[in-house]
């Protein structure tokens, strides 16, 4: 297993079928390669062996293969339109065996498959999958929603969320937005009415954090402040709340991190 000549495959096999003057292929290379530093960052914060490590930038690469036949068949990235690009991607990958171009060992493959298909999914879905399954399924989760954060802060709003940045500073936050957040929880899709309800589901994510390197990166980032920030909202009572959430967002992020410090302490104290 060897992720840089898996790179270089990945590269060709773009080159070869796609057109990097797409803006959509573009930025889905970059969101890639993104992908696969997150990934390795969080392989190390855990700790994990170099055979995990390289395993985890090889499932980062290959996570999202099925968004480039997606962008260039329907010209758009909303799977609940289209079809379920995950799905697509492990299609792609073992149908005609083109996986074995980037990984010559077939051992992996159950853990590959199993990452790859569940990290789009509202929850992940553990039943029946051994630990190495669930580490690598719930660590390209978190490396995947950390690189949206830096997507969120600074591409085009309207190509992300399919509003205006005019609509998002002139919108109401919906009561049941707000309060899922306060309380913590993700945000379902579909119970999104206004502009700035998609925009708060995004920083919602950091409460779906399966470790806390993620989150860690966050904070380094500074990214919260970060997608707040991106909109001199209008209305009085948005502005009001999304101060609210800021904080909130921002102290969530900070427990976490200690709370997890304390275990760490805690175990190493042992
Ligand atoms: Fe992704």
């Amino acid at each position: 297993m060897n992720y840089e000549e898996a790179k270089l495959r990945f590269q060709k096999f773009i080159d070869d079928n796609f057109d990097m003057n797409d803006k959509k292929v573009s930025h889905k290379v970059i969101h890639t390669y993104a992908v696969v530093d997150m990934s390795e960052y969080i392989a190390k914060d855990l700790n994990l062996d170099k055979e995990n490590v390289e395993l985890a930038k090889i499932i980062a690469l290959l996570h999202d293969i099925g968004r480039f036949e997606q962008a260039k068949e329907f010209d758009n990235f909303k799977d609940y339109e289209t079809l379920d690009h995950a799905s697509l991607g492990v299609k792609i990958l073992f149908d005609s065996n083109l996986i074995r171009e980037f990984i010559s060992d077939d051992k992996y493959d159950e853990i590959i498959k199993l990452a790859i298909s569940n990290h789009n999914k509202y929850q992940l879905n553990m039943e029946n999958m051994n630990d190495q399954e669930i580490l690598h399924s719930k660590l390209i989760r978190d490396a995947d929603k950390t690189d949206s954060f830096r997507v969120k802060s600074v591409d085009d709003v309207y190509t992300m969320a399919n509003v205006t940045k005019e609509e998002i500073e002139g919108s109401s936050i919906s009561d049941n937005i707000y309060n899922d957040f306060m309380s913590k929880r993700t945000i379902v899709s579909k119970e999104r009415k206004t502009a700035v309800d998609i925009w708060i589901s995004y920083i919602a994510f950091i409460f779906d954090y399966n470790f806390t390197s993620g989150l860690k990166y966050i904070k380094e980032k500074d990214y919260i402040n970060k997608l707040v920030n991106r909109f001199d909202y209008k209305n009085v009572d948005t502005k009001v709340k999304m101060d609210s959430i800021r904080n909130f967002a921002i102290n969530c992020i900070d427990e976490r991190i200690s709370m997890d410090d304390r275990i760490t302490g805690f175990i190493i104290s042992l």
